[in-house]
């Protein structure tokens, strides 16, 4: 039996492509999801990959949610963290909700989703952790002082499991997707959006496939030696 694979995220945008890339992998996938009840349903009915609904934001919620995956499928072996939310305001008119929701969704959803999982990779002495950070984790990015924060963030946890894994079999990586054409890059008003596209040098938009790809190659049992890496996939938008 193929390994087990759990992507939050993983019904909609980039963690649709990488759930469907790591069943065709091989991998038995979970999937989930925060609240769109119909796209993880159409989700299941297309790829059979069941979903799960949980708020990656507490704690409690994603402890019980990774039990109930773990008695569904067995213990998981690849966790992606994937689920993403964006708030976007110029840092004048930025709340403290705003902040705090993608605080809580996009740094302290990692720590929710990773933390229930690592005693069993411990002891079973084998992990794969992928992150989904973002080329504005690494540049910085206009209206997103909360995202790009959190998106940092992510590496540092990253590079912090790396080590603390290394010798349990562990690792852990991110990828920095640039702007890849899901619904968070065209809920971005078009003319901004046109302007960030005349600035990425491949001329185009990624495609969620093409983070999949990265997330597979992550996650293979012969990727044991890459650890604490960040993948960027961005068009040559940016470099570190
Ligand atoms: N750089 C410099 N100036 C910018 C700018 C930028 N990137 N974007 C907007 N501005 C300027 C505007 O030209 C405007 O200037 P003027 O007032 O002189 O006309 C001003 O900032 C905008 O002020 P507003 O008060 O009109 O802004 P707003 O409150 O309506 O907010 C916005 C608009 C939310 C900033 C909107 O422009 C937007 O969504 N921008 C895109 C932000 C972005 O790239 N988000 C990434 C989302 S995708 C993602 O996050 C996935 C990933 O990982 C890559």
């Amino acid at each position: 039996m193929g390994r087990v694979a759990l992507v939050t995220g993983g019904s909609r945008g980039i963690g649709e492509a990488i759930s469907k890339k790591l069943k065709a992998d091989g991998y038995r996938v979970a999937a989930t999801y925060a609240g769109n009840d119909e796209a993880a349903a159409a989700f299941t009915a297309e790829t059979g990959i069941k979903t799960y609904k949980w708020n990656v934001a507490d704690y409690e919620s994603s402890a019980a949610g990774i039990a109930q995956v773990e008695a569904d499928l067995g213990p998981i072996d690849v966790v992606v963290a994937n689920a993403g939310i964006t708030r976007d305001a110029p840092f004048h008119k930025m709340t403290p909700e705003q902040w705090h929701q993608v605080i809580d969704t996009n740094l302290t959803g990692v720590f929710n989703t990773v933390h229930p999982i690592w005693p069993g990779m411990r002891e079973r002495k084998f992990g794969r952790i992928i992150v989904i950070s973002s080329i504005n984790g690494q540049k910085g990015q206009f209206a997103q002082v909360n995202y790009a924060a959190t998106k940092a963030g992510d590496l540092g946890i990253v590079k912090s499991l790396a080590q603390e894994g290394a010798r349990a079999g562990i690792t852990a990586n991110a990828i920095c997707p640039g702007y890849i054409g899901t619904e968070m890059v065209m809920a971005i008003p078009e003319k901004v959006r046109d302007s960030i596209v005349a600035g990425i040098p491949a001329g185009r938009l990624g495609e969620p496939d093409e983070i999949a790809r990265c997330v597979s190659f992550l996650a293979a049992d012969d990727a044991g030696f890459i650890n604490g890496s960040t993948i960027s996939a961005n068009g040559a938008q940016f470099f570190v």
